[in-house]
């Protein structure tokens, strides 16, 4: 293997992780004293907190039994600052308290005086006013280090001092919870930024590789120390790359960037990045994984893929995009469509509408010049739509409220030319943030009807120009007067904004409960269906199929009665994020509602992670390392999941498109049979899960949660499985011969083996 490393300067920001011995540092990952609401006389040190709660601080408040709370609250410690921290430390001009994440926005106090807000230092004096809850979004996974001069007044040496924090929650989750809260001098390594995550791993030709960046924020000291990159193959524990750079001097602001070139691997490298200051002995430590590509690439013949069963309602307009994929130009036939439809046969999109209830079995081909593919495709035409989970792209995990019209039609552009589309991802959907804003109340035009904003001119032109690719339209709205966003949301106005989803075009509507709460009496089941009835009410009397997403974060146990509001998919939990706890505890937890889940009727643990993601305006590559989402897609297609893309389409990377167009994996949610994997076993960090399949074989993921690799033996029989049968791996599409009674699998620490059984 032949690995280089070459320098170049480019700019950057983000984190480490200090790891530094010697120098004494004061832990805050204690229990703090906790009060909802907002008075600015908690800042106050003499404040009488006695008759407070106690709080953690290494989760957020709701897990702490605040669950729902969003708004204001109070956190304070008190906590002596020994003078033994200035005579330990290698620096000796500035106290560092750190404050860890805060979710969403903070003003930090230390006794009585604002030192920092949103993670910037504010200057002393400075009053406190509730402008920091306008902050952008985003900021609830930015780190809070504020810094003071060793001399500041405000720091009361070797006596008791009082920390304050004022946090408002805009929704969701909230409070202190990354449990790194810390109070130390401010260390030489506080001044390095050793960035790996802001480039992602770029593949060429038989090479990958990634630019990580060293800079010295200082504008006084230069940082000096040996910095090292090791390699170790994730399974067999090999090192199979080292290399260090030996007597680095970073000048006050300087910037070095390493580009690092590997050849390809077929499976994860753990890297670690180390500075070892040669002055404090201090070192600051970053990791990350390799990607690998597993899928096979398609051939050039033609292939049918995607769900094998479509449905729509009598009358009602369909469209059907075939998805093949193959070399183009490709040509297509359809045999005994229902009357009423008609084929584009250079296109391939099926549309019109079918008057007669019935199942219509049509005999898809597609045709180029290599070859021919036939499959058949059922046409269900009844009471019943989405038999299979949809499979789509939404805005929110990239654009968040920064969505707009040339970001939705581009992601339906790439659809097409990256050939997602020809392995059945279909839907469009703009979530929050095409409505007017309401500011505390909602605009309407004088009619009553909704208006969008000025980001979304035509909502027809661009509902027509979706339709015209053979995709289809999705929206957002809520029951209550505003969205969680603070646009125009749908309360008392159903109809009217149903009719102009008709207009539209619309065909699948998200609708998230958020300010629904301050119209609902009380949390009963009864309050909890209302809303989502009055919908479905108005659903039901315009001219169009319209996908029905609840979206209400599992409140009483929707799974039990999505289905009867007329719901076709429903949250059932808060909202993921691109880390592997949030994955861990989401994905792993849809156990309770495994048996709601049929043709028609869908969990949905929300969207997927993958790529580009960041809530807008600016993204970021996913935390989640290659095997995690492996693990995402893996686990999201046995629990038969809506397969809702979150990321930004136009910086679909190699891994990314690759993880996206596996169709043995996407052919497991899209399974007509539409059965949600069972959790069967739990040893120790393995996990398994299988998912029974319309041929009667099983599909089965085997997960390992732990932080190691490990060899597990599988017991065919314990999970349920029998022996015999011929096991194939569905990444890698390739059969791995019979199953014997057990099964010997290296399972990469947080990824899994994707195996069916026939
Ligand atoms: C809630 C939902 C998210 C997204 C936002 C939009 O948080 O759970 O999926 O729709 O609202 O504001």
């Amino acid at each position: 293997m032949k690995y280089l490393f070459c320098l170049l300067a480019i700019v950057v920001t983000l984190s480490i992780q200090a790891q530094t011995t010697k120098e004494e540092s004061i832990n805050l990952n204690q229990l703090w004293k906790f009060m909802q609401g907002d008075n600015l006389a908690y800042a106050q040190p003499g404040y009488d907190d006695l008759g407070w709660k106690s709080i953690p601080v290494d989760k957020i408040w709701e897990a702490s039994g605040y669950d729902p709370y969003d708004g204001y609250a109070w956190y304070r410690l008190k906590v002596i600052f020994p003078s033994s921290l200035k005579s330990t430390s290698f620096l000796k001009d500035s106290l560092r308290i750190y404050m860890g994440k805060i979710n969403n926005f903070d003003q930090t106090f230390l006794n009585g005086s604002l030192i920092g807000s949103n993670s910037k230092n504010v200057a002393p004096g400075t009053r406190p006013d509730t402008l920091f809850k306008k902050a952008p979004q985003g900021l609830w996974d930015v780190k809070r280090p504020y810094t003071l001069s060793v001399n500041d007044p405000r720091i009361k040496w070797d006596q008791e001092n009082v920390l304050a924090i004022r946090v408002f929650d805009e929704g969701g989750q909230g409070g202190l919870y990354t449990g790194d809260q810390a109070v130390s001098m401010t260390r030489i390594s506080d001044y390095l930024v050793m960035d790996n995550a802001k480039n992602p791993y770029t593949f060429e030709n038989s090479n990958l590789s990634k630019t990580i960046t060293l800079r010295n924020i200082s504008e006084s000291y230069s940082i000096e120390g040996d910095f090292s990159v090791i390699a170790i193959n994730k399974l067999t524990g090999d090192e199979i790359y080292k290399h260090v750079s030996k007597n680095l001097i970073l000048q006050p602001g300087q910037l070095q960037a390493f580009t690092e070139e590997i050849k390809k691997p077929d499976q994860s490298a753990i890297i670690t990045y180390k500075f070892d200051f040669s002055k404090s002995g201090a070192s600051s430590v970053s990791t990350d994984e390799t990607p690998y590509i597993t899928t096979p690439s398609a051939p050039a013949e033609p292939r049918i893929n995607g769900a094998s069963v479509t449905a729509a309602r009598p009358g009602k307009p369909f469209l059907f995009a075939i998805p093949a994929a193959g070399k183009r130009p490709m040509t297509f036939e359809a045999l005994n469509l229902p009357q009423g439809l008609k084929l584009d046969d250079r296109t391939g999109i099926i549309s019109g509408k079918v008057d007669l209830q019935g199942e219509y079995r049509v005999a898809l081909k597609a045709i180029n010049e290599k070859g021919v593919d036939s499959r058949e495709l059922i046409i269900s035409i009844g009471d019943r739509i989405c038999l299979t989970p949809p499979m789509g792209w939404n805005s929110w995990n990239c654009w968040g409220l920064a969505v707009d019209e040339q970001k939705v039609v581009a992601s339906a552009h790439i659809y097409r030319d990256k050939g997602l589309m020809n392995h059945g991802w279909t839907y469009i959907n703009i979530d929050d943030g095409w409505e007017i804003r309401g500011d505390l109340n909602p605009k309407r035009d004088p009619k009553g009807d909704i208006l969008t904003n000025e980001k979304f001119p035509d909502m027809k032109r661009l509902g027509d120009s979706i339709h015209a690719l053979g995709l289809k339209f999705g929206i957002y709205s809520s029951p209550g007067p505003l969205t969680c966003g603070g646009y125009t949301a749908s309360y008392s106005h159903e109809e009217q904004d149903a009719g102009s989803y008709a207009s539209w075009g619309v065909d699948y509507l998200k609708y998230d409960w958020c300010s629904y709460d301050g119209i609902a009496k009380d949390t009963t089941l009864a309050e909890y269906k209302k809303p989502y009835f009055v919908m479905r009410e108005a659903l039901n009397k315009i001219n169009r199929d319209i996908v029905y997403s609840l979206c209400q974060y599992g409140m009483g146990e929707v799974w039990k009665w999505g289905g009867e509001v007329g719901g076709n998919l429903w949250r059932t939990t808060g909202d993921i994020t691109d880390t592997w706890e949030s994955l861990r505890e989401i994905g792993f937890g849809q156990i309770k509602n495994q048996s709601f889940a049929k043709p028609g009727n869908w969990n949905d643990p929300d969207m997927l992670v993958v790529g580009w993601v960041g809530w807008g305006p600016s993204l970021h590559p996913t935390r989640l390392t290659p095997d995690e989402q492996y693990t995402h897609i893996s686990l999201w297609c046995l629990l038969s999941a809506p397969l809702l893309i979150g990321c930004d389409l136009q910086r679909l990377d190699e891994f990314t498109l690759n993880l996206l167009t596996n169709d043995e994996v996407i052919a497991l949610d899209q399974d007509p049979l539409g059965s949600q994997a069972k959790q069967v076993i739990v040893d120790g960090d393995i996990q398994v899960w299988v998912k029974e399949l319309a041929d009667g074989s099983k599909a089965f993921g085997v997960f390992n949660l732990g932080g190691k690799t490990l060899n597990y033996n599988l017991d065919l029989e314990k999970a349920g499985l029998k022996p015999g049968g011929e096991l194939r791996d569905l990444w890698r599409q390739k059969s791995l011969g019979k199953a014997g009674k057990t099964s010997l699998l290296a399972i990469p620490s947080h990824g899994l083996m994707l195996l069916k059984l026939k």
